[in-house]
């Protein structure tokens, strides 16, 4: 799936983040406070913003995507306004939490670790979130649901749904 960067929406932004590469440039080393950076300001590594670092820093596209592919704080893909994290530890996995995940997955036609097309929500799964006594758990953004079944996954995405 592809995301627009939406350049003219970021203006402001894009303006701020050239100030920090300036500032930046000529340290040895800038590319990795460049790019958390980049991730801070814009959420993820939008393909303009590496073009741009790349031009600035006089850095390979390949060894930019070396670098952010290897760390597991940048994303190259954005994040959606709520955050759906699926308890995956023993205790939620034991009550079902990986049919609750492959649910939500099939209801919004989005794998875990990907955002839906209107950038509505990402899908992500997570270790033990020390709720045990209420597994299976997942939570939306800061939002807990305990003992979820598959027949309320549903219900819980179309509250977000109409809140937009
Ligand atoms: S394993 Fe899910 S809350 Fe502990």
């Amino acid at each position: 799936m592809e995301f627009k960067f939406d350049v003219e929406k970021n203006k402001d932004n894009i303006e701020k983040f050239k100030l920090f590469i300036e500032e930046h440039k000529d340290m040895p080393g800038a590319l990795m406070p460049v790019l958390q950076e980049a991730q801070n300001i814009f959420g993820y590594l939008p393909l303009e913003i590496l073009q741009m670092i790349s031009r600035k820093l006089n850095i390979p596209m390949s060894e930019i995507y070396g670098v952010a592919t290897f760390y597991a704080q940048f994303s190259f893909i954005p994040k959606g306004k709520y955050i759906i994290s699926v308890c995956l530890g023993t205790a939620c996995y034991v009550k079902g939490a990986q049919q609750i995940l492959e649910e939500i997955e099939a209801q919004l036609g989005i794998k875990a670790g990907y955002t839906t097309p209107d950038l509505l929500f990402s899908i992500n799964s997570c270790r033990c979130v020390g709720d045990c006594s209420k597994a299976p758990v997942i939570l939306v953004n800061e939002d807990v649901y305990p003992k979820v079944t598959k027949d309320e996954v549903k219900e819980i995405l179309d509250k977000y749904r109409s809140e937009v």
